[in-house]
């Protein structure tokens, strides 16, 4: 894995280079550092797992939007998967091959899916009203789309309710009882759908293969229902991609290789094209989200590190509860005392922690503190709360070089919103 620390000498490495060398020659402010290569070895995880198959790895640009992550994800070979308009030109700036990427959500926008139409992606149909707007965008585009439909086919995943899509609650997707009709509607539209493929996305953080499994026997069974009716189905799309290992405690999760060997026999048994979507497993473990101690205070039943960074860099513990393991990036001072800490930032919202009761030695003022697991739905989730602007962003390289790959919000960058009103 690419963040190590190393027993000889206590100090955390990114590829070989000490992040608290990295910190010192950075700007004062909390920052995100990424492993190129550990994106490489993601992606290259899938890509052996997919070897005897034909298959897209779309990946998820929800949960990491740096463009050059972006770039590097592309020239690996990976398609990608959009949730709105402005994810879509990003895709398309960053060169993405918009026949690998796919238009995916609940509520998106006519003015989009023209944008879709005209750049040949293939568009997720996800209820009725996004059936009649994909026409629509076709007409306007004078384009014949590609669409998948999403089955919503009520799978249990196992996993925190905010982040569970494929249950009988869910806003996504279209419910079995209903897809009689969009067959029948896609029939009556030659000239502005093709139907190519059936979707379904269960949830997100999903560590048991056998979840994928069960929703693939029930779409490929969709999938035979269709091709009954004389569509030519090609791709089967089974959503989002593994959950992580957060925890650090020596669990085994399964691989990119369990999950696909599980469905393999499936997607060959039908002559299919297997669409997968991850987002978390190929960016989530690339990436620490690194601190410093503002300080350390006691309130009498509990302890607090305050670092500078927050809730507002890295909402995941306070909006899920979410565990992201946290360490010290330098060994600590001689006499530092072993103690149980709350990790908090400064925000005005006791919901701002980064970690709860975790043991730490105590740290001095100005120590490297680090969040793991950054890389996915951390960045790009941040928000401006209490005038927190958003980090910038390094990466170390191949050759251990550390690389800026996105400027931090400045002050001046948010008073510019004010100009010229
Ligand atoms: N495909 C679809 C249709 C999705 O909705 C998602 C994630 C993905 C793919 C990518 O799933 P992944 O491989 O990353 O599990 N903010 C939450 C996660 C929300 C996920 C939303 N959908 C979090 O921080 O845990």
């Amino acid at each position: 894995h690419c963040f190590t620390k190393s027993d000889d000498d206590g100090f955390l490495r990114c590829e070989g280079v000490k992040v608290q060398d990295v910190i010192d020659s950075v700007d004062k402010r909390p920052f995100y550092l990424y492993s190129k290569p550990q994106i490489t070895r993601n992606f290259d995880a899938y890509h052996e797992a997919l070897i005897g198959l034909r298959s897209i790895i779309g990946y998820a640009i929800k949960a990491n939007n740096n463009l050059k992550i972006l770039e590097h994800l592309r020239q690996l070979g990976c398609g990608a998967v959009l949730v709105s308009g402005n994810e879509l030109r990003l895709a398309l700036r960053a060169g993405f091959d918009p026949t690998k990427c796919i238009f995916n959500g609940n509520g998106k926008l006519l003015e989009d899916l023209v944008l879709a139409a005209k750049e040949g992606v293939f568009v997720n149909v996800d209820s009725e009203f996004d059936l009649e707007n994909i026409v629509a965008a076709a007409r306007i585009a004078a384009k014949k789309v590609n669409v998948l439909l999403r089955i919503n086919p009520d799978v249990d995943p196992q996993v925190h309710p905010y982040v569970a899509t494929g249950n009988k609650n869910s806003k996504f997707g279209i419910r079995n009882e209903k897809l009689q009709w969009f067959l029948d509607e896609v029939k009556a539209h030659p000239d502005e759908l093709k139907l190519v493929g059936a979707h379904c996305h269960l949830g997100s953080t999903i560590t048991k293969v056998d979840i994928f499994k069960d929703a693939a026997v029930l779409m490929v069974n969709y999938i035979d229902q269709i091709r009954d009716q004389g569509f030519e189905i090609e791709y089967l799309n089974i959503g989002g991609g593994l959950g992580i290992d957060y925890y650090h405690a020596g669990a085994v999760l399964p691989t990119p290789m369990d999950l696909i060997n599980t469905v393999r026999e499936l997607v060959l048994s039908r002559g299919l094209t297997l669409i997968i979507e991850p987002g978390r497993s190929l960016i989530a473990n690339t990436c620490c989200f690194v601190n410093r101690v503002t300080g350390v205070k006691t309130n009498g039943t509990k302890n607090f590190v305050v670092i500078d960074g927050s809730m507002a860099e890295l909402i995941r513990p306070s909006l899920y509860g979410a565990y992201q393991h946290i360490e010290l990036v330098s060994p600590p001072l001689p006499d530092a005392e072993v103690s149980t800490f709350d990790v908090v930032g400064p925000v005005c919202e006791s919901a701002d922690f980064l970690g709860k009761d975790r043991e730490l030695p105590t740290p001095g003022k100005g120590a490297g503190l680090v969040v793991h697991d950054a890389g996915a739905y951390c960045m790009s989730m941040a928000s401006t709360y209490n005038l927190k602007m958003r980090p910038p962003e390094y990466w170390v390289e191949e050759d251990g070089s550390v690389k800026k790959i996105r400027h931090g919000e400045t002050f001046e960058d948010h008073v510019r919103f004010f100009e010229g009103l």
